[in-house]
């Protein structure tokens, strides 16, 4: 404004033009505040930033390093909040910031960048290139709760001041170049109710840290995942305290010393410990839970199931230390007697090869046969299929808990050869009484189909232990592909879940009129759909109901409730029929087409009904958003790629009444007829991983 000022005094006789220029920048000027102030007020006195500021400031310059990044370039003062890659905004009574809140008019989007009531919540971008250093400004974030950089190429320590960041609580900077030691800090955010720390794969050295305090408890921490660094030191004692731990990897470091006797009190889902120096005894782990590769690579010292004995036993085979520990820890001992009894017929039938097998042709084999392990007679039936086993494969088996359920145990058998085999071990008392179980496993051992996971033999032991011996599929259940949070998980788009959905039909449609004598599946649900990398689902546990006495098939029953599966005619009649399997179908088909698990969580409490949250939207107009972010990419017309379809579908299938459901072959025409159009993404399985969160 001088600088004119100063041209016109200078200028005798100013031409018209300027002195309009003149007098429309005096209109202009007052009632641009920035510019006003910067050019006449002392600037504003500084508040602290709001944390749009800080990210734009302090974040991205950090995290983005030397090159300057695709995917940061949407974190732009230009650009509106809502589209900047990674984050996720809340205002402060916790109500997210969506795009649609631009449009309101008085809304600017630069008020809300300046705007101290939004904050961020998240921040996740893995695999995104990123060549910085972890920022130090994280520790302002008030409100930031999740933190996901996994699989890019941050370096530099991790900064002290991590710990002090307000509500952090869930960490994962797996697969970076970070290196030094982890911070004693890092402890601070159990105060903050830490669930989960991810490091792995970078190159942290020095022992991890002990807690400041003594007793300390990191009681909400579920996933401590250390794997391939450089961590030294002995095995950190304090974490064998954490209540809450179901994951913990240190595999892949260069601890040693004794691992304590203290971590069997923790109820690990999943350990590794694997490639370390660790050497003595291993603790007793309850029902033999971790199979050898938990431990393997360590110290020719470290010794004790399911490694080599310590008395100095031999390596190969089981010692009888191991067997007893099998014994106690499968109560019954049924799966090493029933291995054995399997070795044994496979023995005789080489010797007897032709006989068998022409009974092997017409279905089953059975045998009465003298129980080697000292159980006295047991009854085997083998159904096609079951010749792979060895005595000597069997006698080197190693078993690991995978699940339980309301009715058994199910075991993987990690046999010497490498193959494995899932077990089922029926809890004593759920199973009906031998004669009226046998014609129902008999039947099931019979069916035979691409998406179901074949029955290959049953045991029934003389004290009454029933075995029912499955293929074991080692990939995942479809539970844990739709919600497991963890990053590096394949991607579910729509090609690959109408894959999945029809290979369950299909299944279902098989049992229900592709046989002789129909079959109610009974527990149709995501877990028990095993999903491999080229996106074959396959379908377990069918007509097990078939096999239990009521009162384990009353609390299947209300399991299915409280998981949301359950079909509304089954609180009356307790009788499962094709129209509940189909019910249940519907509900699965919701579950992948919502990406939301039906039932109660078990963390809120609260009941989540699918077909309920589809019926509002579809009277709020709002259906397109029902769909999961994930199945929509690369979607241009829902409708034409069969996605409403399948949706319509669904509510068809979770109708009340039970009559007007489709049945399962109608449900695998219309499948077959509404198929997505770009199928490329199924034939190759280990292209796009997930980003998961990152929401674009
Ligand atoms: C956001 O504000 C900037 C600067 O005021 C403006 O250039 C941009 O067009 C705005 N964007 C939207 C979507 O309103
Ligand atoms: C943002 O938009 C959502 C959905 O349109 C709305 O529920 C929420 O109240 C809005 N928030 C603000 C602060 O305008
Ligand atoms: C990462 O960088 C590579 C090569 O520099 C590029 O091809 C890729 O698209 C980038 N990825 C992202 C997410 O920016
Ligand atoms: C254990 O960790 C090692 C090293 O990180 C890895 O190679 C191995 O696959 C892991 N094993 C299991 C069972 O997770
Ligand atoms: C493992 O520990 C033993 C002593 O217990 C030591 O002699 C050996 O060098 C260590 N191995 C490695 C690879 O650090």
């Amino acid at each position: 404004m001088a600088s004119l000022l100063q041209l016109y005094s200078l200028s005798s006789a100013p031409p018209p033009l300027l002195l309009l220029l003149l007098l429309l920048l005096l209109l202009i000027l007052p009632t641009n505040p920035s510019i006003a102030a910067s050019a006449t007020l002392p600037p504003p006195k500084t508040s602290s930033p709001s944390d749009a500021e800080l990210v734009l400031a302090k974040i991205k310059p950090t995290l983005q390093g030397n090159t300057e990044n695709q995917l940061l370039s949407s974190w732009d003062s230009t650009n509106p909040l809502c589209q900047w890659h990674g984050l996720t905004w809340v205002f402060s009574d916790g109500s997210p910031l969506l795009c649609s809140n631009f449009s309101s008019p008085h809304r600017s989007n630069l008020s809300l960048f300046k705007d101290p009531l939004l904050q961020l919540l998240s921040l996740q971008l893995p695999d995104a290139n990123l060549t910085g250093e972890i920022p130090r400004d994280i520790a302002d974030l008030s409100s930031l709760k999740s933190l996901y950089l996994g699989f890019n190429s941050l370096h530099g320590n991790i900064p002290l001041e991590i710990g002090y960041s307000p509500s952090l609580s869930d960490v994962d900077f797996t697969h970076n170049l970070l290196t030094g030691a982890l911070p004693t800090s890092i402890w601070n955010l159990c105060a903050n109710r830490l669930a989960a720390l991810r490091f792995r794969g970078n190159s942290l050295s020095g022992t991890i840290p002990e807690p400041a305090l003594p007793d300390f408890s990191c009681k909400d921490l579920r996933v401590l995942d250390l794997g391939d660094n450089e961590f030294g030191g002995r095995f950190p004692e304090f974490i064998t305290g954490f209540d809450g731990l179901r994951e913990l990897d240190l595999g892949n470091n260069l601890m040693f010393g004794v691992i304590p006797e203290s971590l069997n009190g923790l109820r690990l889902e999943r350990l590794n410990l694997s490639h370390n120096n660790f050497s003595g005894q291993l603790p007793i782990f309850k029902e033999m839970k971790f199979g050898a590769e938990v431990f393997e690579g360590n110290n020719p010292g470290l010794c004790g199931y399911p490694l080599k004995d310590c008395g100095g036993g031999r390596r190969s085979g089981l010692s009888s230390g191991a067997i007893a520990a099998m014994v106690i820890g499968l109560m019954t001992g049924a799966v090493v007697l029933a291995s054995v009894l399997i070795g044994y017929v496979q023995g005789r039938r080489r010797r007897e090869r032709g006989d068998v097998e022409s009974k092997l042709d017409e279905g089953d084999v059975e045998e009465n046969v003298d129980g080697g392990g000292g159980g006295g007679e047991g009854k085997l039936v083998l159904f096609q299929g079951a010749e792979h086993l060895t005595l000597e494969d069997v006698l080197n088996a190693t078993g690991q808990v995978l699940e339980k359920t309301s009715y058994g145990t199910i075991y993987k058998a990690k046999l010497a050869d490498g193959g494995n085999i899932a077990l089922r071990l029926l809890r004593e008392g759920s199973c009906k009484d031998r004669a009226s179980c046998l014609p129902v496993i008999r039947q099931l051992g019979r069916v035979r189909n691409e998406n179901l996971v074949p029955l290959r033999a049953f045991y029934h032991g003389q004290r009454g232990e029933k075995l029912l011996i499955y293929d074991y599929f080692p990939h995942k259940s479809l539970f844990d592909l739709l919600h497991d949070t963890r990053v590096g998980k394949p991607v579910l788009n729509w090609a690959r879940c109408h894959k999945i959905a029809l290979g369950v039909a299909r299944a279902l449609a098989h049992l229900h009129t592709g046989l002789e004598t129909p079959i109610t599946h009974g527990n149709v649900r995501s877990k028990n759909v095993i999903v491999d990398e080229f996106f074959v689902a396959r379908l377990t546990e069918f007509g097990i109901d078939k096999m239990m006495v009521p009162a384990v098939t009353d609390e299947m029953i209300a399991l299915a409730k409280t998981d949301g599966y359950k079909a509304p005619e089954l609180q009356k009649m307790k009788k499962c029929s094709s129209r509940t399997d189909v019910y249940a179908f519907g509900i699965l088909l919701l579950e992948i087409l919502l990406g939301k698990k039906p039932g109660k969580d078990s963390r809120s409490g609260e009941y989540v009904d699918l077909p309920s949250l589809v019926k509002v939207a579809v009277l709020e107009e709002t259906t397109m958003e029902v769909f999961d972010v994930a199945l929509l990419k690369g979607i241009r017309s829902p409708m034409e790629e069969g996605l409403v379809q399948a949706l319509k579908l669904a509510m068809g299938c979770c109708a009340p009444v039970a009559s007007v459901r489709p049945d399962m072959d109608e449900v695998v025409k219309q499948l077959e007829e509404n198929r997505p159009r770009n199928r490329s993404a199924l034939y190759s399985p280990t292209e796009t991983r997930s980003e998961i969160g990152t929401p674009f």
